[in-house]
């Protein structure tokens, strides 16, 4: 049996970090999807192939629950979440099967973008359907979550959740719990533009959460405001008001600021970015470098602006929403 599967990646519009403490945070997939092929082999042995999410490219193989590494530069994060998916697999199932798995990604690992859920997720269905399980939306989306917790210590879920579902919704913790409300909003004009992260996810929440405990009272009301901003952004994006939208993206980013999570580079391309007609621009994602996004009037506006931002960044585009979410098929016998 030979299986394709895939998953877009994301863009936080509004609210992270807030999502962190319970606040909502507005999400999108991105038509940047991560690409699974996997075909089943009879010797037991998975042997899985990362060409593009490392410099290198990287091998794996699963002998007997041990992994065994043929090729590895620094993409061991991006490998761990790969293993951890067929081992949970394997354990739900109480069965494994000898497979060939080859993950090719259209976006670098570790830019804020989501491509951690998006490789589980896409994994997790290919292997699934050879193990002949079959996961719902909900189920893999949880499968992410679990995998990311496993490998980075703690997740929200909000990657998981949008990526397997695809369009865009106000995602929260509702008791630790994640919930996503998909939203029936019109395209929007968005770029988003990435650099290398100085440093991981887990450790910046960390720093948000130093700031937090020294200074709760106002980090609080940081919090409470940037609620506010992605509730009225929620309703603005529903009325297809771009002007409002950008303005909300701009104190979006101010706030972010003042958490700490900017840095030269980011604030460069921020302003290089509205300097060139963004209505609006702020950091997407963890911050410290990774990911920015800005919103523009019109396609034309952001092909313009995607010029100017290409020589000070490692990668930008224009990002088209997905509306399909994780999915697998089978395509060969
Ligand atoms: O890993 P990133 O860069 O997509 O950022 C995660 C977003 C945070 O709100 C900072 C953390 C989280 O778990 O939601």
């Amino acid at each position: 049996m030979k299986v394709l599967a895939s998953a877009p990646t994301k863009v936080t519009l509004f609210g992270e970090h807030a999502v962190v403490y319970g606040f909502p945070a507005l999400v999108m997939a991105i038509q940047k999807r991560v690409e699974v092929t996997a075909s089943k082999t009879s010797d037991g042995v998975v042997r899985i192939e990362l060409p593009e999410l490392s410099s290198i490219g990287l091998k794996l193989e699963i002998r007997n629950g041990e992994v065994e590494i043929k090729k590895v530069q620094n993409a061991l994060k991006h490998a761990s979440y790969v293993v951890e998916t067929i081992k949970e697999l394997q354990k739900r199932a109480n069965q494994s099967c000898g497979a060939k798995i080859m993950v090719k990604s259209k976006l670098p690992a570790g830019v804020g973008l989501g491509t951690s859920a998006a490789v589980i997720e896409a994994v997790g269905l290919a292997y699934s359907t050879l193990l002949g399980i079959t996961m719902d939306k909900k189920e893999i989306a949880q499968l992410a979550k679990h995998v990311e917790t496993l490998v980075q210590g703690k997740s929200s879920g909000m990657d998981a959740s949008i990526i397997s579902q695809g369009g865009i919704g106000l995602f929260r913790l509702e008791n630790e719990t994640p919930v996503l409300q998909r939203l029936e909003a019109k395209e929007i004009p968005i770029v988003i533009a990435y650099i290398k992260k100085v440093i991981p996810t887990g450790e910046a929440v960390a720093r948000v959460k130093a700031i937090f405990e020294k200074h709760k009272d106002i980090t609080k009301t940081i919090f409470e405001a940037i609620c506010a901003i992605t509730e009225k952004a929620t309703r603005k994006i529903l009325e297809n008001d771009l002007n409002s939208l950008g303005e909300l993206m701009n104190l979006n980013h101010g706030l972010l600021c003042s958490l700490g999570v900017s840095n030269l580079r980011l604030e460069q391309l921020i302003h290089l970015a509205r300097d060139a007609g963004a209505l609006g621009s702020k950091i997407t994602g963890a911050g410290f470098g990774g990911s920015i996004v800005c919103l523009l009037k019109n396609e034309e506006s952001a092909k313009n602006v995607c010029q100017v931002l290409k020589p000070f960044c490692d990668g930008v585009f224009l990002a088209k929403r997905d509306n399909i979410g994780a999915q697998v098929q089978i395509i060969g016998s």
